[in-house]
């Protein structure tokens, strides 16, 4: 082979960025990977769209899917998007037709992750998603490659720059969740429809693919207990800064003495802590080896140039011929028990009420606690106007998540108490 010919599907951010980087760096990049990586073929759906970088020389293909049969082609990059659609028929039919894939498609890999492996497997090609998880952060060669002799008890990471960017700007200027969503939009930090970010669902993506990594573990989005940011707001941000943490959506994968805890939720975190000081787009993700120790990655977690430089990191490694299993060991290899249930996750929790300041609250909340085995670590209240609602903050000890739940539930029924209380998980790092 004198070079590496490949098609890309999808035109867009990454796809844009993707041709850049290929022109710009060629030089080097082919130096790096033995030969020039030429990109003979794209498509996308408009082809009169201005992509600001020089299509010149490159087949167009109307029908995405062509680019498996084209015999040009002999990699198959598929940056379109979609756990369904034209994007998976692309990777299935690149597979199929015997021809590496490379992606930076996470909700193709969080649902059907497994499936394509084995497809891959059986038809001898590599597939690489680098770009699917933490944008430039190389986080799937470090599991899979550069951790490869650890046992990894824990991985935690700041998954989405777009909630942590709003969760950034809410603490900067003590606004609103819905305030800075809108400001979010209008500067093109947050998508039109922005229910995959804010409501944790690509960080739930990405983690289901990190835990498969970490834990050697069939990828399994639907375990991933998901929960969003729209429930945070001003308050809860200023009461946590009171108390020594940030609040950050934080996506989780540990393995507990029950099994595997796979989880994503806004969790309140040590100022101290290293995850705590990544703000903004920004991404990270800290990883806890047996022989390693605790090893933190961070850097941009989307947007062209990241996602680029890691796809392009994957078409080097097909260049150079390297083979690594997609989930890090054979597909037969990896285990598939069920995961923990949050039920049964242990942590400590803040807990906020918004309550009447009428004498014996206090003591009902406690009582009711107590009844649950929830024990109490600390307690802040603010203003005392009769009548009117305060917020009173507790937070607890370790305890079960299916005890607090318990408590809560019964804590919502007293009179006194106005709005649904808020809960928020406490994470050591
Ligand atoms: N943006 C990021 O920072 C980022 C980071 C990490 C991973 N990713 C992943 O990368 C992938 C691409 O994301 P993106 O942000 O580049 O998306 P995007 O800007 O919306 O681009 C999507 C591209 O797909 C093309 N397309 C859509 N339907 C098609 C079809 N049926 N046939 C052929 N082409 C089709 C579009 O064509 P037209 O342009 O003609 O409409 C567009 O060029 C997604 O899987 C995403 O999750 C993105």
């Amino acid at each position: 082979m004198t070079s590496l010919r490949i098609g890309i599907a999808g035109l867009g951010t990454v796809g844009a960025g993707v041709v850049r980087l290929l022109q710009d760096n060629a030089e080097l990049i082919a130096l790096r990977a033995g030969m020039p990586i030429q990109v003979v073929a794209i498509s996308a759906r408009d082809r009169g769209l201005d992509r600001g970088v020089s299509l010149a020389g490159m087949r167009w293909h109307a029908d995405a899917l062509a680019l498996a049969d084209d015999p040009q082609v002999d990699v198959v990059v598929e940056l379109i998007g979609g756990a369904e659609g034209v994007g998976r028929a692309l990777v299935e039919r690149s597979i199929a037709a015997g021809k590496p894939v490379v992606t930076a498609n996470k909700a193709l890999l969080a649902v059907h992750g497994t499936m394509l492996a084995q497809a891959a497997e059986a038809s001898g090609v590599g597939l690489g998603f680098e770009a699917a998880v933490a944008g430039g952060i190389p986080v799937i060669k470090a599991l899979r490659e550069g951790l490869a002799g650890n046992r990894i008890s824990r991985v935690a990471g700041i998954l989405n720059g777009t909630c942590n960017y709003i969760l950034t700007v809410m603490r900067d200027e003590g606004k609103d969740f819905a305030e800075v969503l809108a400001d979010a939009q209008a500067l093109g930090y947050a998508e039109a429809d922005p229910t995959f970010d804010v409501d944790g669902i690509d960080a739930a993506h990405k983690l289901a693919i990190l835990a498969a990594l970490a834990f050697g573990r069939r990828v399994d989005f639907a375990a991933v207990h998901v929960e969003g940011i729209r429930r945070i707001n001003a308050l809860d941000i200023s009461f946590a800064d009171e108390l020594g943490y940030r609040i950050k959506l934080l996506g989780i994968a540990e393995e507990t003495p029950a099994g595997v805890e796979m989880r994503v939720h806004p969790a309140m975190v040590p100022k101290a802590a290293l995850l705590a000081s990544v703000d903004g787009v920004f991404n990270a993700v800290l990883a806890q080896g047996d022989f390693v120790g605790q090893v933190f990655l961070q850097g941009r977690g989307a947007g062209a140039g990241p996602t680029a430089s890691a796809v392009v990191a994957d078409l080097i490694d097909i260049a150079r011929g390297t083979k690594i299993p997609v989930w890090g060991a054979a597909g037969a290899q990896l285990g598939s028990g069920p995961a923990v249930p949050i039920s049964r996750h242990h942590g400590a929790y803040f807990l906020r009420l918004m309550v009447v300041d009428q004498p014996g609250v206090l003591a009902d909340v406690t009582a009711i606690l107590r009844d649950h085995g929830v024990s109490l670590a600390s307690m802040l209240q603010h203003g005392r106007k009769p009548s009117e609602a305060v917020p009173i903050v507790l937070v607890t000890h370790e305890t079960e998540e299916a005890a607090i739940d318990k408590a809560i539930a019964r804590i919502a029924k007293l009179e006194a108490v106005l709005e649904p209380p808020a809960l928020i998980r406490i994470e050591p790092s």
